[in-house]
Parts: C-alpha cells; structure tokens; sequence
C-alpha cells in the first residue's frame, strides 16, 4: 500500500435538539403523517435552534470526528466543508469553521457545492489532496441548514428536508506497515447530468437573478423541486455509479458489507436495493428519524452505521449519492 494512501481515522455527527414530526407538521402544512411515511419513508427530522448556524453545526461534527480519530485540531491540515447551506454566501462556511475549531491558519479551508453529492465530492477532493503528498491530515464535513432554504408552506418539498451535520478525519493509517490489503477509498465515481439543473434549484440569489424585492415576493429564494422527474433521474444515476464502480474494481455486490446510501426516499433506496439485487438489511437507513440532510446525510449514517457496530475492520462499504446539479456519485470505502 502506498504511505499515501489515506484512511478514515475517526468520525462524528450533530443533530440539532429539535425534532419535528410529521404530525406536527401536518398542522400547519396540508398534507399528513400517512403520505409522508408512504411516499418517503420519513416520521420527523431535526431542526436547527433560531441562531444555530450550519457553521454551529459543523463545529460539532468535526469536533466529535477529531476526538473520535484522537487527531488534535492543530494537525489538520486541510478542511472541506460540502454544504448548500453556508452561514453566509460569502465567504466560505469551512472558513468560519476553521476558526471556531481552532484549526491552524496554514491550512486550506473551502466549501464544496455538490448538493446531496456533496459528501463523495468532498471524500474524492480531499483523498487526492492528501494522496499528492501535499497535505497529511484532513477534516471534511457535510453540514446543513436546510430548514433556512425550505418554503415551509410548500408541501411538495417542506416535508422531505431536515438540519444536520456529519464528519470524518482522513490522515495516514496508524499501521506504519500499511497493513496487508490497502483500506481507505478505494476509488470513486462522481458524475454529473448538468442538463437536469432545473429540476431542483434555489432560482433567484444568485448573479443571474440578484436579490430583489421581486425576487423576494416572488419566492425565488426558496428551494424548487420537480420531485417526480429527480426520482427517476436519482435511481438511473445512483444505479449507473453503484454498478460502474463495482465493475471499474471487481469487486462484488456479495463482498459489499454494508451500503450508505444517500437518504433521501426509502423508495429511492428500495430500487437501488432491487437493482443491485441486496437484502434492505445490507443497507443503512436513518432517513426516518433525519429526513434528507443532503450533504450531512451519509456522513451522519456513517457515524451512526460506526457507532451501532455495524462496520468492522476490513469491511468494504459502497456509498452512494445523487443531489441537485443533477450530480451523483459513488465510493468504496474498506475500513
Ligand atoms: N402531502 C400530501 N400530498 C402531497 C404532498 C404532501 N406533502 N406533496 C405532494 N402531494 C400530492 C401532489 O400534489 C400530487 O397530487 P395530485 O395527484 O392531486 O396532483 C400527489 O401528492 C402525488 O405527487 P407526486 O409528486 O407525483 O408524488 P410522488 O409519488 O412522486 O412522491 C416525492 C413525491 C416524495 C417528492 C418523490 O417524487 C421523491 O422523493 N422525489 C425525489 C425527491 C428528492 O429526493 N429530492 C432531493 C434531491 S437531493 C438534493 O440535492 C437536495
């Protein structure tokens, strides 16, 4: 194994105090415990404190990464932070993160925009960084505030998001011999259908359509979703990067011990679970109590998969994403 080859020394997740359940929400919102579970698979998601930033957020999860990985905040090197959702449009969340976590300033600290995809973006970006010998230690975090993006009086996407933030730290394995077989990310798939753009976008905010009080009347800040086409468009891309990835290592669906998929529809997870022709029980699934967390969604099932028992030493997991861009995208991970 090459001494550069990272692997995932530790992990960590937030979630804010506040879950709000499908009930609840049915009272002020026209829709009901009932379709939401059916059509999604979710019963409550978190939702972020009045003033809890998703730089709050990813504070938290990187700090439980580190004490996890028992890597002081001083050796991190390198922080990525994937998000929709920054404290701010400028300048980059990681930068406000960086600072509240005490990492040193000689560090590189930038966010990432691949939505929901965000995470296995930010995983590929940093294992190359730190593959090229340049950086030795890295913190990347998907942290989200979607709860500040959601039309909360739009049924079709209000039900379906919640707040959140996950992290891991990459550095070189503890084992200076490397050990026998290579662990870490074994390699990744990342795709992108850009033609797809509009079906799910944040359209007005932005430099083609600045802030406005039109824009503002008009709603343009929120989050606009065409559910049904981004079904089908996650299950063709989720299942073309699981079965792309698998083929480009040979590695088969039975040596996968768990996969994490990106938490957006149980359905979604269902199909994928079809496709690949695996048990549910090969799958982890927190999307019920989260809701979609986009980027936070696997690193904050990773953590829970970790802490549950549910990945050993030497297993393989296959993660899998797709979010607005469209992008999608894979990774096989041997721990
Ligand atoms: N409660 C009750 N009824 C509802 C609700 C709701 N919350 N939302 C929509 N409906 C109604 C619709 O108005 C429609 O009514 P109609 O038949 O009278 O017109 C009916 O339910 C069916 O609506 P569809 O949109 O066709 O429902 P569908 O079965 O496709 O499920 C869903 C909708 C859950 C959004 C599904 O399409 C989906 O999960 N799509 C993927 C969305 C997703 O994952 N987005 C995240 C992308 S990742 C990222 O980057 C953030």
């Amino acid at each position: 194994m090459s001494p550069r080859s990272p692997v995932i020394l530790g992990t960590g997740s937030y979630a804010p105090e506040r879950i709000l359940g499908n009930a609840e929400l049915a009272r002020t919102v026209d829709t009901s415990d009932e379709w939401i579970r059916t059509r999604s698979g979710i019963r409550e998601r978190r939702i972020a404190a009045p003033g809890e930033g998703c730089s709050d957020m990813g504070v938290q999860a990187g700090r439980r990464a580190l004490a996890d990985a028992r890597v002081a905040a001083a050796d991190i090197d390198l922080l990525i932070v994937a998000t929709i959702t920054p404290d701010m449009p400028m300048p980059a969340v990681a930068c406000i993160i960086q600072h509240k976590l005490g990492l040193p300033t000689a560090s590189a600290c930038f966010d990432l925009n691949a939505a929901c995809s965000g995470f296995i973006y930010a995983l590929d970006t940093a294992c190359a960084m730190l593959a090229s010998g340049r950086y030795h230690r890295a913190l990347v975090i998907g942290a989200e505030k979607l709860s500040s993006i959601v039309d909360w009086k739009d049924r079709a996407t209000c039900v379906l998001f919640g707040d959140g933030a996950g992290a891991i730290v990459l550095g070189p394995s503890p084992d200076p011999t490397g050990g026998p077989v290579r662990r870490g990310l074994l390699g990744t798939r990342l795709g992108t259908y850009g033609a797809s753009a509009d079906l799910l976008c944040i359209p007005a905010g932005g430099s083609s359509l600045p802030p406005s009080a039109k824009t503002l009347a008009a709603g343009g800040h929120f989050m606009k979703m065409k559910g049904r086409e981004i079904f089908k468009t996650a299950v063709r891309a989720m299942e073309e990067a699981a079965r792309d990835i698998l083929e480009q290592h040979g590695v088969g669906t039975n040596q996968i011990a768990l996969v994490i998929p990106h938490q957006a529809n149980s359905r979604i997870i269902e199909a994928i679970a079809q496709y690949l022709e695996l048990p549910m029980d090969r799958f982890f699934i927190n999307l019920d109590r989260f809701g979609n967390t986009s980027a936070a969604s696997i690193p904050i099932a990773l953590d829970e998969a970790r802490r549950a028992g549910r990945i050993k030493t030497g297993d393989i997991s296959l993660l899998v994403a797709f979010g607005a861009g469209l992008t999608y995208g894979s990774a096989l991970v041997r721990w």
